[in-house]
């Protein structure tokens, strides 16, 4: 239902003698828009707003968040019910379908996914053509789009719906199978096959950690959990990668090669990589023994650039409703599974962010723990190895990116994604031959 129907007035803009209208362009709630479209023509000038600070590259319908409030929502679901009652698999359809699926939907769409979960068996030697250290990111982002060559059927009309729901399909049944087998390649483990009588969640697990010789039985808990975990990652709206996805497939580039760009996105430790990045900071003050204070100074210091990871956020300016979530989370399954190492480490992180949210430099700067801050923890727990975080973080926002794509090309108002520039470089200069360079 919309809150802000009102109507509102227009933007005006003056810039020297040149006025110009900006259509004020409605939100069904948080910040309405208003369209500069056309500003250069009318008044000579660009708009400059790096990091898009105030800047809607889109309209979107898919995930709605109040960084103020505290606020996310999927297709106007709150992420706590959602997190709560729903299922991974159920919250991709939503995204995708823009409706939560009825039973037989939903059975009909886990089977076409559960039915392509198999790699093309020369894919295998794909994984075997990389250092078996290599970080997993740079593998499953060459994966991706490795399947434009071996799924190229679905890649011929990329503006067709039903190629686009091929695709969708593909991407969400195939990247499970390629992070598990990234993962037992690194450990030199023994690749698995997947097993379609086992749940999305579980066989990811089962490939990932079980062993061709044992049969393979996980605590029903922790399966949810980190289905739970995807859940919070699956979509939030326009950030780093996902604005990477619509940016590259607006030049109507297949779903893998756009998809696959996000994952390069999301590699880097100011976006999904700060999961690992925590990690490695709770570690280090661990074996350095360095104190929860001294970093913190450290951090206030902004000595060798040093952040705390895991902490603040573009839009939120509250707690990030996900991180409340998962830190609930790292208590439950870290007691399950009676990880008294990772306890301690879950101890330091709670103190680190006790202090944090009453030092002034993070209070002034309305810095919290975002949903990063806890999940390496409870991968920790689970088993997984460090390198392996944000490829969890890319599988679970995997609905999101390929939602986004979507609704991106079908978007009348979608035009290849190409910003201006402000340019403040040399204005002109004459070619010196390399001979003559350098005499005066
Ligand atoms: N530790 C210390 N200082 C910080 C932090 C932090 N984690 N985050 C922001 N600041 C400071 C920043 O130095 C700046 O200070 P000043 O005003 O003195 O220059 C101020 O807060 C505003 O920060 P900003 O860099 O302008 O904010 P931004 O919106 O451009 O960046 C961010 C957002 C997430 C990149 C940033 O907060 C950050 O680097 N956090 C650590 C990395 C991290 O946890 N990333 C995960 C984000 S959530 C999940 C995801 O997107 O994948």
């Amino acid at each position: 239902m919309a809150e802000n129907i009102n109507e509102k007035p227009n933007g005006q803009l003056r810039v020297g003698d040149n006025s110009l209208e900006l259509p004020r362009v409605p939100a069904s709630c948080g910040e309405d828009g208003v369209h500069i479209g056309a500003m250069r023509t009318a008044t000579g000038v660009v708009a400059l707003d790096p990091g898009f600070n105030s800047t809607a590259s889109c309209n979107s319908k898919i995930t709605f968040i109040d960084g103020d409030k505290g606020i996310l929502r999927y297709r106007g679901y709150p992420i706590e019910q959602l997190a709560e009652r729903s299922s991974f698999l159920e919250v991709c359809y939503l995204l995708i379908h823009g409706e939560l699926p009825t039973a037989k939907e939903l059975k009909a769409f886990s089977e076409r996914i559960h039915e392509n979960r198999l790699l093309h068996e020369d894919f295998k030697s794909f994984f075997t053509a990389f250092p078996a250290h290599g970080h997993p990111m740079s593998v499953l982002q060459g994966g991706i789009v490795g399947m434009s060559t071996y799924y190229e059927y679905s890649t011929k009309n990329v503006l067709d719906p039903q190629q686009q729901e091929e695709q969708a399909i593909l991407l969400l049944a195939k990247v499970p199978t390629m992070i598990a087998y990234t993962a037992k390649r690194a450990a030199g483990l023994p690749l698995l096959y997947p097993d379609a009588s086992r749940s999305y969640t579980e066989d990811f697990l089962r490939m990932t950690f079980g062993l061709p010789y044992q049969s393979y039985d996980i605590d029903p808990e922790i399966v949810h959990a980190l289905d739970m975990l995807f859940i919070l990652h699956a979509d939030h709206e326009q950030n780093c990668s996902t604005s990477t996805v619509r940016m590259v497939g607006s030049a109507q580039a297949n779903m893998y090669a756009s998809v696959a760009s996000g994952v390069g996105a999301l590699s880097g430790p100011l976006h999904g990589g700060a999961n690992e990045a925590v990690l490695d900071m709770l570690n280090m003050m661990r074996d350095t023994g360095m104190t929860v204070k001294e970093f913190v100074n450290k951090v206030k210091n902004k000595e060798d650039g040093v952040k705390l990871m895991g902490f603040g956020h573009r839009v939120y300016k509250n707690y990030d409703p996900r991180a409340a979530i998962v830190r609930d989370t790292a208590h439950t399954v870290l007691k399950r599974l009676g990880a008294s190492e990772v306890s301690e480490m879950l101890d330091m992180a709670m103190e680190l962010e006790e202090v944090a949210l009453k030092d002034e430099y993070f209070v002034k700067r309305r810095l919290y723990p975002n949903v990063d801050f806890y999940t390496g923890l409870i991968y920790t727990a689970m088993g997984f190895k460090t390198k392996m975080f944000t490829p969890l973080f890319a599988l679970g926002r995997l609905p999101g990116w390929i939602a986004q794509y979507i609704e991106m090309l079908n978007d009348p108002a979608t035009k290849i994604g190409r910003p201006r520039q402000v340019y403040d470089g040399e204005v002109l200069r004459d070619y010196i031959p390399v001979r003559e360079r350098g005499k005066n």
